[in-house]
């Protein structure tokens, strides 16, 4: 089984639109809109579950009905507290519908709606493969450590930095057997599913993602991505 884990469950704080994200309007259409037809152009996804806020869940029913009527491949399910929390109840919704050994979840943010088919297909590829892979792009600015507000505690060396970006997708079994192995201290670290792997010297492979696929995450992204969408319009 391939699933996608469409991850939807957060509120979108530091985009400021008084409402989560993923219902903020681009282009004439639902963050959310543009991230599940993106995964509805690859074909292996035997279901794609997307993830809601508790107090969001009958909203999100109705928008997915709207725009995807009657799509079985399409689930919607509650979001963790936090976006592993996510992960894990999108795991368990596989497990719970009694998938084989080996099954693959390829995890995305929603609110990259730039992601391109090849990242997907990719991410699906190297998870088969390697057991974990995420897209990553190399850092372009030198990234300062500040471990106390306003004070210089690192520089690592640019050339070895990267950004991570989601597709993120694994192997579900290898994931749960690290994860019933983790410490309480090491659970709370967990702010993304390549962590863990890597708390267990598991590996993970990076492959190249794309600047395009950028999260939109702060009220000045929804600018970017309208004019990306206007040039588009324009050069056609
Ligand atoms: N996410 C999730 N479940 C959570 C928290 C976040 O599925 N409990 C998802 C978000 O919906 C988003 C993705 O993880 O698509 C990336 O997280 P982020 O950009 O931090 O989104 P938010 O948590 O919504 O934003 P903010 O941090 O600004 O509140």
């Amino acid at each position: 089984m391939i699933c996608a884990a469409m991850l939807a469950g957060g509120i979108g704080t530091r985009l400021e639109q008084g409402k989560p994200k993923q219902f903020v309007y681009i282009n004439n259409k639902p963050i959310l809109v543009h991230s599940v037809e993106k995964f509805l152009n690859v074909a292996k996804f035997d279901k794609i579950i997307v993830s809601s806020p508790k107090e969001f869940i009958g909203e999100t029913k109705e928008l997915i009905e709207e725009h995807f009527p009657k799509n079985d491949k399409l689930v919607v399910i509650e979001g963790g507290l936090t976006r592993n929390g996510t992960i894990l109840n999108s795991i368990k919704y596989m497990k719970d519908q009694n998938c084989e050994k080996d099954s693959i979840l390829v995890t995305h943010d929603a609110s990259r709606i730039f992601v391109s088919e090849k990242l997907i297909e990719d991410s699906i590829k190297y998870a088969i493969e390697v057991g974990a892979a995420s897209a990553v792009i190399p850092a372009t600015d030198v990234i300062f450590e500040s471990k106390e507000k306003g004070k210089l505690t690192d520089i690592p060396l640019r050339k070895y930095l990267l950004h991570a970006q989601t597709p993120q997708s694994f192997n579900i079994d290898k994931f749960l057997e690290i994860y019933t192995d983790l410490s309480e201290d090491e659970i709370a670290k967990l702010d993304e599913a390549m962590m863990l792997f890597y708390l267990r010297n598991a590996d993970v492979k990076l492959f190249r993602g794309d600047q395009g696929n950028f999260k939109i995450t702060r009220p000045f992204d929804i600018t970017l991505a309208e004019a990306i969408f206007k040039n588009s319009h324009a050069s056609k």
